[in-house]
């Protein structure tokens, strides 16, 4: 063999090693603590992340709510978490993220249906273009408002209960925050292009970002701790639904860097059960630990530019 081939494989399988250790493999978190008798809603509960989180969180006893549009499909994977897991504490319910009269109307549902609601996770997220009803850009009403609607909708029955139970809640978002600031008029301009999308869906995971921190700031005279976490790039069924020309965009770096869904979500069930988490309290957590956030997302300003109109297009009062 020659020293050039010699060097050649030795890389091969160098960078090998790495790919399929690094970049497709992420950190697992171990831990066998129950959650029997804890009760936790999780939106896109149906699907990819949230299916599988909800799936563990029932194996642990938890009584488990999954949230999205399409109950038919919820319930499906409800009886399949059920026969799984052998526990029967799973319940699908029908909300809109994208509708917010469908949001107060599942909030109401479930605060007089569910006595308890010790985990929230707001899981749900989307890519796809478009407007909505009230004029606003789809992926940030489904990403953003209609999970901070949903969210503050349900905070008094958190407060109330986190006297006797500590509460934890918790958003998906990304890493993508790093490389954008938030801008009020892509709220409600439609994105005209894949690339563009593209950073809109990156500006709604700083929103939530922002979202988090704040509500920790508000809540000190709460045990109500909040987390955004980063799942990491997750081959998942929702690309499957997108059209051709965004999995042409979107395929290359999900095949080449896309993970297991098992990997994707250790780092939620990091934040939902780990004890030395609430330190960090409105803080960021990214493979199994938490990261300092960047100067830009904790700018006082642009946090209560966005929360005040979060508030005025939600119609919450402030
Ligand atoms: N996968 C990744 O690489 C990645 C990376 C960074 C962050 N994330 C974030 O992680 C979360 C989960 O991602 P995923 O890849 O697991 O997603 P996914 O497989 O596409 O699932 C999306 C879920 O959201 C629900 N949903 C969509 N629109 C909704 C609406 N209007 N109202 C209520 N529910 C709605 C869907 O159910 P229905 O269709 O029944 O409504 C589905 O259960 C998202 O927030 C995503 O932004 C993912």
């Amino acid at each position: 063999m020659s020293f050039k081939l010699l060097v050649s494989a030795v890389i091969a399988v160098v960078v090998g090693y790495y790919w399929l250790n690094y970049v497709k493999r992420g950190p697992i978190y171990e831990s066998d603590k129950k959650l029997n008798g804890k009760t936790v809603l999780i939106t896109g509960g149906n699907s990819g992340i949230g299916k599988a989180t909800a799936m563990d969180l029932a194996k642990r006893g938890a009584r488990v709510v999954i949230a999205s549009r399409n109950l038919k499909k919820s319930n499906k994977v409800k009886d399949e978490i059920i026969k799984e897991s052998g526990n029967h504490e799973v319940r699908a319910m029908q909300v809109d993220l994208e509708d917010f009269d469908s949001v107060r109307k599942f909030a109401k549902e479930f605060d007089e249906s569910e006595k308890y609601l010790d985990y929230l996770i707001n899981n749900a997220g989307i890519l796809l273009e478009g407007m909505t009803k009230y004029g606003l850009n789809r992926i940030f009403v489904v990403n953003y408002f209609g999970p901070f609607l949903l969210t503050n909708l349900l905070l008094d029955k958190m407060k109330k209960q986190s006297a006797k139970r500590p509460v934890r809640i918790i958003n998906l978002t990304s890493e993508g925050y790093k490389f954008v600031e938030f801008a009020e008029s892509d709220i409600s301009r439609e994105p005209s292009g894949l690339v563009e999308a593209s950073m809109v869906y990156l500006k709604t995971n700083l929103a939530n970002i922002y979202f988090i921190y704040d509500l920790n700031n508000k809540l000190n005279d709460y045990d109500i701790t909040t987390y955004s976490v980063n799942p990491g790039t997750v081959n998942t069924e929702g690309f499957d639904n997108l059209s051709f020309e965004w999995k042409l965009w979107i395929y290359p770096p999900v095949l080449l860097f896309g993970r297991n869904v098992h990997y994707g979500y250790q780092t939620t069930l990091y934040t939902l059960l780990d004890d030395s988490v609430a330190q960090h309290s409105g803080g960021f957590f990214n493979g199994c630990s938490h990261e300092e956030l960047l100067p830009h997302a904790t700018n006082e300003s642009a946090i209560l530019s966005l929360m005040r109109k979060s508030l005025e297009v939600t119609g919450l009062s402030p």
